[in-house]
């Protein structure tokens, strides 16, 4: 039987506990592809899994974490897809209610699975499915975008914010980015102005139009009071560690002419995917990578994720 390593998961996992085990390569079976993962990107959804969701019911257990991967068909089964051929996968229950990418070989549901035609190597490739996508729907289906607008990015020193800013600065935009360490300020150097955000923006900040918040619900009510009347907030992250607005109350905390949306990257499709890739490719952009790690260094990997040490999307390559 092949066999392949992969991070298998029971229980809450402290980085130090973190290890590679055998297991049998999957069997393919019809609807399905078996993909040879060629790099991952890691995510802050996976942290919050490993310290704590995994406890939930609804996710599968054991679990191979990962919610996204790059890599090549290995077996199309009955998908039209060939072998060989060059794919990204994310989201749809992956690495939460199937098995997902922190492993060699996945086997995953052909609808979640997209082709692309890239010549990026696999390193940069896999900083870009579930980041990409979700900073594409963010920016441009939910808070739709345009050059002349002046975006904020609220909490901007983590994978999805540096890829943001890289698509809104290509597309033209000012663009205002907010860190909660003052340490961090530097980071966003290619941001128009980069600010140190205590918690309340209301008053210090002009002409914003568009905010992409990716702290969250801990300080979604100050985003509302920042932007400009007729500006869009589009909530995405919740790095702020709160997960809901209680309380909320629509009528007095949404300020007239301003809207509220959010975003979630659980239905990616093809014709998206495309658009990003033509995009990267148009503005020679390659996709921003904080550091990369090989599968057998998983656990340290891991660890810089708990440590906050990197800046910006870990990649771990096979
Ligand atoms: N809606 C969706 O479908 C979707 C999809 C993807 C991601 N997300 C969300 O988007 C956010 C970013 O995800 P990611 O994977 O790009 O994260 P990530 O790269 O893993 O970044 C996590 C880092 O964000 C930094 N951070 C920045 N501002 C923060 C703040 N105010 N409070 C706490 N930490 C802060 C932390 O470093 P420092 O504290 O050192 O700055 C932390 O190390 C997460 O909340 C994630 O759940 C949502």
């Amino acid at each position: 039987m092949k066999t392949m390593k992969a991070v298998l998961l029971e229980h809450v996992t402290e980085a130090k506990d973190i290890r590679l085990v055998e297991l049998p390569v999957p069997a393919v079976r019809a609807g399905w592809v078996l993909v040879r993962v060629r790099a991952f990107g890691m995510n802050h959804s996976e942290q919050i899994l490993r310290r704590s969701e995994i406890e939930a019911d609804y996710i599968r257990k054991p679990i191979i974490l990962g919610i996204e991967c790059v890599g090549e068909i290995a077996d199309p089964s009955d998908s039209g897809l060939s072998v060989g051929q060059k794919v990204v996968a994310l989201m749809g229950g992956m690495g939460r209610s199937f098995h997902g990418s922190y492993a060699e070989y996945a086997l995953l549901p052909a609808h979640h699975v997209f082709p692309i035609q890239s010549d990026l190597p696999w390193i940069a490739l896999g900083a870009v499915p579930e980041t990409y996508f979700t900073a594409w729907g963010s920016l441009f289906e939910c808070l739709r975008l345009q050059p002349d607008d002046t975006l904020l990015i609220r909490g901007a020193t983590c994978a999805l914010g540096y890829a943001s800013l890289q698509i809104a600065k290509a597309v033209g935009c000012r663009v205002i980015s907010t860190t909660h360490r003052a340490e961090k300020l530097p980071f966003l150097a290619n941001a128009d102005e980069a600010i140190l955000d205590d918690g309340r923006l209301t008053g210090r900040l002009h002409g914003v139009t568009k905010a992409l918040d990716l702290v969250g619900p801990r300080n979604l009510r100050d985003t509302l009071t920042a932007v400009e009347s007729g500006g869009i907030v589009c909530n995405t992250g919740i790095l702020g560690g709160v997960y809901a607005l209680n309380g909320f109350d629509p009528i007095k905390e949404i300020p007239n002419g301003v809207y509220l949306t959010g975003f979630f990257s659980n239905n990616p499709t093809q014709s998206v995917m495309d658009e990003i890739f033509a995009f990267l490719n148009s503005k020679r952009l390659v996709p921003v990578c904080g550091k990369t790690f090989d599968f057998s260094e998983i656990r340290k990997a891991v660890a810089a994720q708990d440590a906050g040490t990197v800046n910006g999307k870990i990649v771990v390559r096979m």
